[in-house]
């Protein structure tokens, strides 16, 4: 069994990336910036942007943090938005998900534009991607696509599962996955909440993608040997021997499964750091195709 060590990998990303930084600071070019917003203060969401915001510090990289209030109206979060497209010193800005209920995610998403969308959300860098063009590939997508080339896991004609139907991870995941190349090339199931007998379907897997958020879902008897696990969940379980009350929990019962499998990602230190590594990624290309253009 070969641990897909996201941590491992992401680290030596940010590496290239601060690379790449100092080859641009030394031209005397401007170098990256991405921009947040998070509306609200959501414990995980506080936390996953923090991450953003820190790895742009260690890459070289400028950042914006935008913190509004969870009351924020439409209108001003558009504003808000509306201010950071036109804004010629931001290469990339993401509106940290999910958004309090005033407020309809997809006139967000449609906000952005496309050309700073380094999420990949926009619906026409979504259509992109589905065509094979280029594009901002969605980050936590991108990053486990990364960790199965740097791996060298083959995907090709192999069946991959993927289990959850979110805009963010499964649906995007379910179309890099059957698309020409590598990594690609798969059969692809694309499970979900509805699904009947998913274990008859993730015993036939030989890659299993889940982003469900439920707690070591996936156990040991749904799962062929030999299989490769890709373990997006991340929830908050309650622990009172931990400090801050709780650990973080993948989909996977890893305990059990990893004795099966050939390859699999842990939680914490998989997919979570592949996402902020793959952003930076995005927003160099953002920075690349912004100073092409003026
Ligand atoms: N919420 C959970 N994951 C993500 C992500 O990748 N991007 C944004 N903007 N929000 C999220």
């Amino acid at each position: 069994m070969i641990i897909l060590d996201g941590k491992k990998i992401s680290n030596d990303i940010k590496d290239e990336i601060a690379e790449e930084v100092k080859k641009i600071k030394a031209k005397g070019e401007k170098v990256p910036h991405l921009a947040a917003i998070i509306v609200g203060n959501d414990g995980a969401s506080l936390t996953y942007v923090g991450s953003k915001v820190r790895a742009c510090e260690r890459v070289g990289f400028e950042s914006t943090l935008v913190q509004l209030s969870n009351t924020i109206s439409e209108v001003e979060l558009l504003d808000t938005i509306e201010e950071l497209n036109s804004d010629d010193n931001i290469d990339g800005f993401i509106v940290q998900l999910p958004l309090p209920d005033q407020i309809d995610e997809q006139k967000v998403l449609l906000a952005v534009n496309p050309d700073k969308d380094v999420d990949g959300f926009h619906p026409m860098n979504f259509g992109r991607m589905a065509l094979d063009m280029s594009t901002f590939i969605p980050a936590t997508p991108f990053g486990i696509l990364e960790l199965f080339d740097r791996y060298g896991v083959e995907t090709s004609g192999k069946h991959t599962v993927v289990i959850g139907r979110s805009h963010i991870v499964g649906r995007p995941m379910s179309i890099l996955m059957g698309r020409k190349g590598f990594p690609g090339n798969s059969t692809v199931t694309l499970t979900h909440s509805r699904t009947k007998n998913i274990e008859d379907i993730t015993r036939q897997a030989d890659i299993i993608i889940t982003a469900l958020g439920i707690p070591e879902f996936l156990k040991a008897d749904m799962v062929k040997e030999g299989v490769t696990v890709v373990d997006v969940g991340i929830t908050r379980v309650p622990d009172v021997s931990k400090k801050r009350g709780y650990k973080i929990t993948g989909d996977v019962d890893f305990e059990s499964v990893s004795k099966k499998a050939s390859y699999i990602t842990p939680v914490p230190g998989g997919v979570g750091p592949m996402t902020i590594a793959m952003l930076l990624k995005n927003t160099l290309l953002a920075r690349e195709r912004h100073s092409n253009k003026s």
